[in-house]
């Protein structure tokens, strides 16, 4: 899949901020914002020296690297990490996706295209078919696939050799992943939110790229509002950079922070408008709880996995919502934000544990 493909899939998985998010321009601009190098990268401390030693080990034996697991919400870094990977190797990135991989014929044929070292990013790897997935574990760990020949009785299965090469998987699911496709990685590496102080750098370090002038407290209110997260820091900065240019004098300050994040209803904690949905659904409609993720999601006008991947980790990052097993609880942190005081024991249950 090409890149463009790729960002336009995760453009529409996210809820675009505004229409000209879909814009190429928007989604170029977002390809030259990205980190080219593991230095580069600003926070992930631990994932980044970890995945370092795991590439320098294998440029150091002159072989490609243990299968690399990316795991986290969207935004933080994953596509990042995995065009990383390539780059450090010296290697071409082959782009598929899980939801592309309908058919285990299809990964066949992607598999058999490699060159030794290659690394295959299989982005949404959760999502892949079940014979896809199958089909993978054999060529992780033997470096071989079964390619069938014909159909029913008389179909025979060819074994083919393949080279060594890395997978990359990245999910925004690790615990939808079967473990025998799991325990196939070499390494799994967690991303998680961003602190402030990290956003602020990426902000800074983004403007820069853009060359438009920033105040410090300008980034500092951005990275604040940004939800931990990379791509919605960078996406509000062009957002506040076109409210700089069209309203005021070019220069991104705290006023023109502040009211252009107000104008795309971005609160102080950086909840936009389907977090929002969320706490106000669950607190209003459904006395703050349990309720159950379809039921919610139905509420919200959402898909199921957007409530569930997009809005969800943020929202119980910050302690507003828990998930129980007999469904989704709003926190008393939650009603306050909305200015309500949490209703008397037993219309919000305290969370269950196994
Ligand atoms: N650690 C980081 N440092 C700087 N920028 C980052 C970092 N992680 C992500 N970004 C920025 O955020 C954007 C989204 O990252 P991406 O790798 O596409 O996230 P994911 O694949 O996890 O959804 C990228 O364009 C990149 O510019
Ligand atoms: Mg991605």
């Amino acid at each position: 899949m090409h890149e463009d493909d790729l960002e336009l899939a995760e453009s529409q998985h996210l809820r675009s901020l505004t229409v000209a998010e879909a814009d190429g321009d928007e989604r170029a601009v977002e390809a030259a914002l990205r980190p080219r190098t593991l230095d580069e990268v600003v926070g992930q401390v631990r994932v980044r020296e970890q995945l370092g030693l795991v590439l320098e080990a294998a440029r150091g034996r002159g072989r490609a690297p243990d299968h690399v697991l990316l795991s986290g919400p969207p935004g933080l870094g994953k596509t990042t990490l995995a065009m990383i990977i390539a780059a450090e190797m010296a290697t071409p990135l082959r782009l598929t996706s899980g939801p592309a991989i309908t058919h285990a014929g299809d990964l066949a044929a992607i598999l058999s295209g490699l060159n030794e070292g290659d690394v295959l990013f299989v982005d949404e790897i959760h999502r892949m078919s079940r014979p896809a997935e199958e089909m993978l574990y054999l060529a992780m760990e033997d470096f071989r696939v079964d390619v069938v020949i014909g159909k029913g009785p008389g179909a025979t299965a060819i074994p083919l050799e393949l080279p060594p090469f890395t997978l990359v998987g990245a999910t925004t699911r690790a615990g939808l992943l079967p473990s025998p496709l799991r325990d196939r990685f070499g390494f799994t590496g967690h991303l998680d939110f961003y602190e402030p102080a990290e956003l602020d750098s990426i902000i800074k370090r983004s403007a820069q790229l853009l060359g438009v002038s920033i105040t410090d407290d300008g980034a500092a209110e951005i990275a604040s509002r940004s939800r931990g997260t990379p791509r919605i820091a960078n996406r509000l900065l062009r957002r506040v950079r076109d409210f700089a240019q069209v309203r005021a004098d070019g220069v991104v300050d705290h006023d023109v922070a502040i009211r252009t994040l107000e104008l795309y209803e971005v609160d102080e904690l950086g909840l936009d408008r389907l977090d929002r949905a969320v706490v106000e659904v669950l607190c209003h409609r459904f006395g703050g709880g349990p309720v159950g993720l379809s039921t919610l999601a139905v509420a919200v006008g959402e898909e199921r996995e957007t409530v569930e991947e997009v809005a969800e980790p943020f929202l119980v990052r910050i302690g507003f919502l828990s998930r129980t097993p007999r469904g989704r609880v709003a926190t008393p942190a939650a009603w306050r934000h909305l200015g309500l005081a949490a209703p008397p024991s037993g219309a919000a249950e305290p969370p269950l544990f196994d």
